[in-house]
């Protein structure tokens, strides 16, 4: 058997036209369209090309979109005031302070500092506590488990009930997609275990999982005979194993492998995300969902 294959880059597509044709239509309605601040602290390459990406997909998609970039070496208190400007502009929408932040700054205090209302990362302990609580109570799932979920459910998979393995306990990812997954609500009421680096039995974990979310850093860590026949896989990993030369550009880029040995896999599992092509491309397109319903819950839309 071959599974389907889950494309973060197709299902991206169809969440960016529903995203452009509801700004749209508010534009129409109401008179304003979504804002999106990014502030750039530096020149970190890695940083520097995630940040292009969201400016020139928030652009497509008619936002009022806001690059800051400042010096690497700006103040912490400097750059707590450019939050709070932000927090203060009416124009504004969502705040993402990218990360990492130079080391002479104290990130959990930048991202605190964000008014959790506009907290689009959905980094914020408010957001964090909403999200716990969930139902009508979530303003801001973050953007990487809100696309895992997407994912999921755009798949087709029946996760009512499902047992859901979640590998990886990460504030980041593993924690929040293990509770989003066992709220009450459609595309998830399922059983979640979540396994890590302490758990004995990682193997027997995995293999009881309808549901299996990898997301530890270790390439190839979930082995094929670990998957249970007919499994929905989503491998977040992206791990560099290496670098070739691209035949596209001729320039050097990085060979990346998920936590899942992906080509054996997919021979056992009903669905399988891509590495790469497959989660990656979700965070920024959840990332324009959420600023999209900022906008919303501030019209009174939501
Ligand atoms: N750096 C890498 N990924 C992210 C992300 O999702 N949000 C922010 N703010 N910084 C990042």
């Amino acid at each position: 058997m071959t599974a389907k294959l889950i494309k973060g880059t197709e299902i991206r597509e169809e969440i960016l036209e529903e995203v452009k044709a509801e700004v749209e239509q508010i534009k129409e309605k109401h008179g304003v369209v979504p804002g999106l601040v990014t502030i750039l602290v530096g020149e970190n390459p890695a940083s520097m090309s995630y940040v292009t990406l969201k400016i020139k997909t928030a652009i497509r998609l008619g936002f009022n979109e806001i690059q800051d970039s400042q010096p690497e070496d700006i103040s912490e208190a400097d750059l707590l005031a450019l939050v709070d400007k932000y927090n203060k502009d009416d124009s504004i929408n969502g705040i993402l302070v990218q990360l990492p932040l130079p080391k002479h700054i104290d990130d959990k205090k930048v991202l605190n500092a964000i008014d959790p209302d506009k907290d689009v990362d959905g980094f914020h302990p408010v957001n964090v506590g909403r999200l716990m609580i969930g139902g009508q109570e979530v303003k801001f799932a973050p953007c990487t488990p809100a696309g895992i979920q997407e994912m999921i459910v755009r798949s087709g998979m029946e996760t009512s009930g499902a047992e859901c393995v979640v590998v990886g306990r990460s504030n980041i990812v593993g924690k929040p997609i293990a509770n989003m997954m066992l709220q009450k609500g459609d595309g998830a009421n399922a059983t979640v275990t979540v396994v890590h680096t302490r758990t004995k039995d990682l193997e027997g974990h995995c293999k009881r999982a309808d549901i299996l979310i990898v997301a530890a850093g270790v390439p190839g860590l979930v082995k094929p005979e670990w998957i249970k026949p007919g499994a929905c896989v989503i491998d977040v990993g992206v791990n560099r194993v290496g670098e070739k030369i691209s035949e596209k550009t001729g320039k050097k880029i990085a060979i990346l492998k998920g936590d899942v040995d992906f080509d054996e896999a997919k021979e056992i599992a009903g669905s399988i995300t891509p590495v790469p092509g497959g989660v990656g491309p979700m965070t920024v397109t959840m990332l324009m969902v959420n600023t999209l319903k900022s906008l919303k819950f501030k019209l009174g839309l939501m």
